[in-house]
C-alpha cells in the first residue's frame, strides 16, 4: 500500500483537492506506474472526510486513466499515462530560497569511485584487502547490542568501549597519552574539525593552514565565516616563523604533511608548540595516515610533546579501515571536553551506535591490529616500488619529495609550469592513469608544479604498468 500524503487546507472542494494532489504526484513521478493508491476507506479515515469524497476523487483519476481498478481490488496507478495531460502548475517555482554566497565557492566532494584501470589517487585504502567477513560479523553482533535494541541516545562523546579501545590503540601505536575521557568519537576527521571550529572560532577569526594543504577543512572554516591564511611548508614542515600572530587555530599534518609528504622535524614541532603557548592558540594535529610507516624513526606527535594543553589530536579510520564508515576521533585537552560534547550534540547528537560497538569489538579482538600489520606490509611494498621506479625511470622529469609513511608520495615536476603538469595529468588520464596534480592543493597564489601518486587503491601488480604509462605521458 502506498503511503500518500494529501494536505488539506480549508474545507472547500476536498474531493477536488485530493484528485489534484494525487494526479500531480502521478504526473511528476512521485507515484509510479503500478503503485497502489490507499484504499478509499483508509484515506477517508486518515483525512477525516467521508468515503464518498475520496471515491469521487478516485473516479476522476479513473476517468482520466491515471488510475485503474477492478471490482474488489486495489486502485493502482495506471500504465496508460497520457503525457499530453497538462500538469497542474506548482504553487512555487522552487527558487525562492538562496544559500549563503559562501557556498558558491565551496567545492563538492570528488572522491568517488573511479573506473580508471590505474588509479593512483591519494585518498583511498585498498578496499579489496579489507576483512569484510570479520567486519560483517562485528556489525551483526553490534546489531544485537543493547543500544540497538533499546530506544536510547548514547553520550555525544561516544560509547565507553570504543573510547577505551581508541585510547588504548593510540597509546601503543602513536604514543599519544589519552584516557577514554579525552576521546570523542566523530564522523571522520571532517566532523572532528567541525566540532573544534564550533567551540573555538568566531566569524572573522583567523585559522592558519599549511600551503599547500588538505582542502576540505579549508572549505569548512570558510563556511563558518573564519579567515583562512596559508602558511608555507618546507622540508621541516610548516614554517612557524611565518604564522600570522593573530591565528586562533593552526591546522597541521605533522606526521605526513598533506600533500607534500614531509615529516615535521622535532625542532619545528617544538617551535610550533612554543608559538601556540606564546599566542594562546590551539593546534589541530591531523594524524590521518601515520599508522603506515616504512622506515625512519617515528617522531612523537605534537600531542605527546605538548605539556600546556594546546594540542587537539585528530585521528581517522578512513585509511586504516574504509572512508565510507565515517569514523574518526578527537583527543581533547580537558578544558575543551564539555564544550566539545555539546557541539557534537547540537551537530548530530552522536555517531551511529551500530558502528561504534562494531569497531570497539574489531579493535579489542585484535582484528584491527592484524589488518594494520597486513596493510602496512602491502603499502610498504607499494611505496618501495613507486619510489624506486620514480628514482630509476623518472629522473629527467620528477624530483621525489622524501617521505616514508602513509598512502602517497609527492614529486615536483622538473622544468615544467603548472599548466604543463595539468596537461601531463590529462594525457595520463587518456592512458587510463589517474594521478593528482599538486597545484590543486595550493592555498595562496604560489602553486608548485608537481604530482601526487597514491598507492592505496591500486593493486601492487598494476603499479609498474601504470607508471610506464605515466612515463609515456611525460614524453608525449
Ligand atoms: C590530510 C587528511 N586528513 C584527513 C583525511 C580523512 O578525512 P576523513 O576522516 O574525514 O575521511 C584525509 C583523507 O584523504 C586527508 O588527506
Amino acid at each position: 500500500m502506498t503511503v500518500f500524503h494529501v494536505s488539506l487546507i480549508g474545507r472547500r472542494d476536498i474531493s477536488g483537492e485530493i484528485y489534484r494532489q494525487v494526479r500531480q504526484a502521478i504526473l511528476d513521478g512521485r507515484l509510479k506506474n503500478g503503485d497502489r493508491l490507499p484504499a478509499t476507506r483508509e484515506l477517508a479515515r486518515s483525512l477525516a472526510v467521508s468515503r464518498s469524497t475520496v471515491t469521487a476523487a478516485y473516479e476522476r483519476l479513473l476517468g482520466e486513466r491515471l488510475a485503474a481498478s477492478r471490482i474488489g481490488a486495489a486502485t493502482l496507478v495506471s500504465a496508460k499515462i497520457d503525457r499530453s495531460i497538462p500538469t497542474v502548475p506548482r504553487s512555487a517555482s522552487g527558487r525562492a530560497l538562496r544559500a549563503r554566497p559562501v557556498w558558491d565557492s565551496v567545492a563538492t566532494s570528488v572522491a568517488s569511485a573511479s573506473s580508471a584501470p590505474f588509479d593512483f589517487r591519494n585518498c583511498f585504502p585498498d578496499v579489496a584487502l579489507f576483512p569484510h567477513v570479520i567486519w560483517c560479523r562485528a556489525v551483526a553482533r553490534a546489531l544485537r547490542s543493547s543500544s540497538m535494541t533499546s530506544a536510547v541516545y548514547e553520550p555525544p562523546a561516544g560509547t565507553k568501549p570504543l573510547r577505551a579501545a581508541i585510547a588504548a590503540h593510540i597509546g601503543v601505536s602513536r604514543n599519544v597519552r589519552a584516557s577514554p575521557e579525552d576521546i570523542m568519537v566523530t564522523n571522520g576527521t571532517q566532523q572532528a574539525l567541525d566540532v573544534v571550529a564550533r567551540i573555538l572560532l568566531e566569524p572573522g577569526d583567523v585559522v592558519a593552514v599549511e600551503d599547500p594543504g588538505y582542502t576540505p577543512p579549508r572549505h569548512l572554516f570558510k563556511s563558518l565565516g573564519v579567515r583562512v591564511v596559508g602558511v608555507p611548508v618546507d622540508g621541516d614542515g610548516l614554517v612557524v616563523d611565518q604564522l600570522p600572530p593573530n591565528a586562533r587555530v593552526v591546522y597541521v599534518t605533522p606526521s605526513h604533511q598533506f600533500p607534500l609528504g614531509v615529516t615535521m622535524s622535532l625542532p619545528r614541532r617544538r617551535a610550533l608548540l612554543a608559538w601556540a603557548k606564546r599566542n594562546n592558540a590551539a593546534i589541530i594535529e591531523d594524524d590521518y595516515d601515520s599508522e603506515f610507516r616504512f622506515g625512519g624513526r617515528p617522531l612523537d606527535p605534537l600531542q605527546t610533546l605538548d605539556s600546556a594543553g594546546h594540542v587537539i589530536y585528530v585521528g581517522t579510520f578512513s585509511k586504516t579501515m574504509l572512508p565510507a564508515l565515517r569514523l574518526g576521533f578527537l583527543v581533547l585537552p580537558p578544558s575543551l571536553r564539555v564544550a566539545a560534547a555539546k557541539a557534537k550534540f547540537v551537530s548530530d547528537w552522536h555517531t551511529s551506535t551500530l558502528a561504534q560497538p562494531a569497531l570497539a569489538r574489531f579493535i579489542d579482538d585484535g582484528s584491527f591490529a592484524r589488518h594494520i600489520r597486513k596493510m602496512g606490509n602491502v603499502y610498504s611494498q607499494r611505496h618501495g616500488i613507486v619510489t624506486a621506479t620514480i628514482k630509476r625511470d623518472f629522473g629527467a622529469h620528477l624530483e621525489l619529495i622524501p617521505s616514508s609513511s602513509g598512502l602517497h608520495v609527492a614529486a615536483l615536476v622538473r622544468a615544467a609550469s603548472v599548466e604543463e603538469v595539468v596537461s601531463i595529468v590529462r594525457r595520463a588520464a587518456r592512458r587510463g592513469v589517474v594521478v593528482r596534480h599538486l597545484a590543486q592543493f595550493a592555498v595562496g597564489a604560489k602553486k608548485r608544479a608537481g604530482i601526487i601518486i597514491g598507492y592505496g587503491a591500486i593493486p601492487t601488480s598494476k603499479i609498474a604498468e601504470g607508471l610506464r604509462r605515466l612515463h609515456r605521458s611525460f614524453a608525449d
